[in-house]
């Protein structure tokens, strides 16, 4: 057999910090890696699997259109993506009425920045501390962690943060050229920080009297995660823009940046070659399919409930705090989060960290009941 992994360290530039495994196969909450060790993923590949891995309508979608039409230039129209748009309207919330198609959320958040200036006129932006909002340049700007910005620098001029749930420093910084406000419902980088829904209503309201448009990043938090379809549905509030990916498409790169109608933008001042390509929307349709039929924001909100009871039924010397909005689980421990991330993967469960100290699970919201209690089991024995 190949040494795939010698491979990948002499050829791939070396950005990841990696894990000693090769991953060759999914389905369902389930992986495996070229020993044909069994692993259960608590991860979703960092919330993108919210379907499992390899679901069935979505693998039939895509070979579908693979066999139909892959690619075609945004300027003609489509009828896979056309219908993609039709069924994403379907569950989006109704103010938005518009999206801006891409490959990933970084784009999303790129177009979200350049439209807020084009609106607004304005060029000023704030986020919150410990947010993460994407790598390429404006994203960057308004992501927090000072190890993903500073070789990177000078980043796009007029970001600045806030701390995350204060509504008092947010007001403070907002200014008469703050052209948008960025922020995620839960911060998942930052270490599963649940928005507190008064503050984001206050956000709102600061948004309207100041014109400063509300960029909501649902990225991580989108497509039931948390409980509902989107979680700004808990809030009460309506975003003027809002970013989506990860799991949009069942796994398939794709992104979106959806829109209020206060966004109207120019013919040809943006665009992109393979946003909103066919096979990435025919894989859209599946997942959203498979997400309604299902109705997977509420499997999400009664597993994740369940995953606390029975998680909190064990001693937990390790743990600090565990919190929950449907399933995106954060479990803050006393020490670092790597070591026990190690020794999970060694028992057969993917974990992720989120900052130092948080052990963060985000695992398909399709996945079984035993599957969980397997991944409980295993999760108390380490932090026992
Ligand atoms: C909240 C949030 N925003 C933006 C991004 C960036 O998305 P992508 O990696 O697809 O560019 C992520 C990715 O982890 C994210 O979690």
């Amino acid at each position: 057999m190949k040494d795939y992994k010698a491979i990948i360290q002499q050829y791939e530039l070396d950005v990841y910090p990696r894990r000693d495994v090769v991953i060759v196969k999914g389905k369902d909450a389930r992986v495996w890696d070229d020993q044909g060790k069994e692993y259960i993923d608590m991860s979703s590949g960092i919330s993108v699997a919210n379907v499992g891995h390899c679901n069935d309508k979505v693998v039939e979608a895509i070979s579908k259109q693979a066999a139909t039409l892959i690619t075609n230039a945004n300027t003609y129209y489509n009828d896979t993506k056309a219908l993609f748009l039709e069924k994403l309207f379907s569950v989006a919330p109704k103010n938005l009425t518009r999206a801006f198609l891409t490959n990933s959320g970084t784009e999303a958040m790129e177009a979200a920045i350049k439209f807020a200036r084009a609106v607004t006129k304005k060029t000023k932006f704030l986020s919150a501390m410990k947010g993460f909002h994407g790598r390429t340049y404006g994203a960057l700007s308004a992501t927090y962690k000072k190890e993903y910005r500073d070789i990177f620098e000078p980043l796009v001029p007029g970001f600045s943060f806030v701390p995350y749930n204060n509504f008092e420093k947010l007001a403070e910084a907002a200014d008469n050229d703050t052209a948008g406000i960025i922020l995620e419902l839960v911060q998942g980088e930052g270490g599963i920080n649940i928005g507190q829904k008064e503050y984001f209503q206050k956000v709102r309201q600061l948004c309207d009297q100041k014109g400063i448009l509300l960029i909501i990043d649902e990225i991580q938090t989108g497509f039931c995660r948390t409980g509902t379809m989107f979680a700004i549905e808990q809030y009460g509030i309506e975003a003027d823009m809002m970013t989506l990916a990860k799991s949009i498409a069942g796994g398939f790169p794709m992104g979106a940046l959806l829109c209020s109608e206060k966004i109207q933008i120019e013919k040809g001042k943006h665009g992109s070659t393979f946003g909103g390509n066919p096979l990435a929307c025919a894989a859209g349709i599946a997942a959203l399919d498979v997400m309604i039929e299902n109705k997977l924001w509420e499997e999400a909100a009664a597993k994740g409930k369940y995953f606390k009871e029975k998680l909190e039924s064990y001693t937990l010397s390790k743990v600090r705090e565990i919190r929950v909005i449907g399933l995106m689980i954060g479990i803050e421990l006393k020490d670092k989060s790597q070591p026990v991330i190690v020794e999970l993967l060694e028992k057969g469960v993917v974990g992720l960290p989120a900052g130092t100290t948080v052990l963060r699970l985000l695992p398909p919201l399709t996945i079984s009941y035993p599957d969980l209690d397997i991944a409980i089991a295993k999760i108390a024995e380490v932090l026992a």
